[in-house]
């Protein structure tokens, strides 16, 4: 019976435990989880999504404060066009977050960052050109390019001398839009170096509409596989979405996968960004507990925990301090509804908004519990204390779990002392 170990992801001569670990914004993949998956020589995610507001936690720099200060004027203004980013600023902690997490690297791993698009930031071409072009800058591995078509991406980075160099990947959720974008960067002579794909019952926001549970990973990562073959193009393929145990990734890599994307069951690592009572949610979530909604402004579907402090949450759009939502009119979904319902409700102290939330600040504040469908299995994967809490795991146990666990097992971490 095989397991993960038994296969390899090869770039060109390198050779990768074929484990990635996704990116998950804002500061959930932190640097310290994907330091310790290059070290244990799989691939690890950081995000570069409010990087600056990772940078304020991480290095005590001052950004979102300073660009509240800034701004300050325009907070009971109902318009947040003005709320521009400073793209030097975006520069400066995409280069110190991607720099920090690079120079910690030990071992035969990598790390990428995740970059979305959707994160338009009131400028989507400019600020999507520094934040791609400041990963390279910094000498990270490579970029996964995310929540979005990315029909332009590489195209704004075509001059940069990393351009060839550096590994860079797409998440795609069906052949539609993995053609749309090689046709589209057909002329760069450039192919991405691996294609994630990404089925329904991911983390964070989906690829697929209110039928997405009629749409099944193995089938996509099929279709993709058997497009690739047609067209003679030999681009690696990264599996991902509700890929729970070792077997289930050898299975997905026995039919057409060169490697899996994990997230869930990192959530509950020691080494993950959110705080430990969050982690316990996750923990103790059942199958009912989870969702999949429509109120992240991007339009994207996401799925969530729905005791998600952010769903129904009707605080005033944080654009001043944060503003990566608005598009490139200066126009969030948020402020939409925030401002539907004070015009509802002229004299109510506190208002709640249900449709859309204030995504930023919910994400900055670790309020808005983003989880992957299996979620609900994660009590499996370890001990439950006598109060009830349960047992956080490291993140090499983890990933060991994930490498060599055959007979859908998954081994429970070592009991604490
Ligand atoms: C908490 C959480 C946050 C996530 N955030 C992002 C993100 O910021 N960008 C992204 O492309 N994918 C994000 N994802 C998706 C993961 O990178 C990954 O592809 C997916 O969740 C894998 O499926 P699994 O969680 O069932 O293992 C997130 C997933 C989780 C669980």
């Amino acid at each position: 019976m095989k397991c993960v170990d038994d296969f390899r992801l090869k770039f060109g001569k390198k050779e990768i435990v074929p484990i990635v670990i996704g990116g998950m914004g804002v500061d959930i993949s932190t640097a310290q989880l994907a330091v310790e998956v290059a070290r244990l020589g799989g691939i690890g995610h950081i995000s570069d999504a409010m990087a600056p507001d990772v940078c304020d936690k991480r290095f005590n720099t001052t950004y979102v404060k300073d660009k509240t200060k800034f701004y300050k004027l325009n907070i009971s203004n109902s318009d947040k066009s003005i709320v521009k980013f400073d793209l030097g600023l975006i520069a400066e902690a995409t280069k110190m977050h991607v720099a920090a997490s690079m120079e910690a690297k030990r071992g035969d791993g990598m790390i990428f960052v995740n970059c979305m698009e959707k994160l338009t930031m009131n400028a989507p071409r400019d600020t999507l050109r520094v934040r791609l072009a400041s990963a390279l800058d910094a000498g990270i591995d490579g970029i996964t390019l995310s929540a979005g078509l990315h029909l332009g991406s590489f195209g704004l980075i075509e001059d940069h001398p990393r351009f060839r160099d550096a590994k860079l990947g797409i998440i795609v959720s069906s052949v539609r839009a993995l053609q749309l974008f090689l046709r589209k960067n057909a002329k760069l002579n450039r192919l991405p170096d691996y294609i994630v794909v990404e089925g329904p019952l991911a983390g964070g926001h989906l690829g697929f509409g209110p039928d997405w549970a009629q749409y099944d990973l193995a089938t996509i990562v099929a279709d993709i596989a058997r497009y690739l073959k047609e067209e003679h193009l030999d681009i690696p393929v990264i599996a991902a979405g509700g890929v729970f145990t070792g077997s289930d990734a050898v299975s997905l890599m026995e039919n057409g996968a060169s490697a899996v994307q994990v997230a869930t069951r990192f959530t509950v690592a020691n080494e993950c960004g959110l705080p430990y009572d969050v982690k316990q949610e996750y923990f103790k979530a059942s199958e009912q507990d989870i969702e999949v909604n429509n109120i992240s402004p991007t339009g994207y579907p996401m799925r969530m925990l729905k005791s998600s402090p952010a769903i129904g949450s009707g605080i005033r759009p944080g654009c001043e301090s944060y503003g990566y939502l608005l598009d490139g009119n200066g126009n969030c979904a948020y402020i939409d509804s925030y401002n539907r319902e004070i015009a509802l409700h002229p004299h109510s102290k506190k208002i709640s908004v249900m449709d859309k939330t204030c995504l930023c600040t919910h994400m900055s504040n670790m309020n808005c519990w983003t989880c992957g469908h299996y979620t609900y299995r994660l009590k499996d994967t370890t001990h439950r204390r006598a109060d009830g809490s349960y047992q956080t795991l490291t993140a090499e146990h983890i990933f060991k779990d994930y490498q060599y666990s055959v007979d859908q097992k998954i081994t429970l971490p070592e009991l604490e002392a």
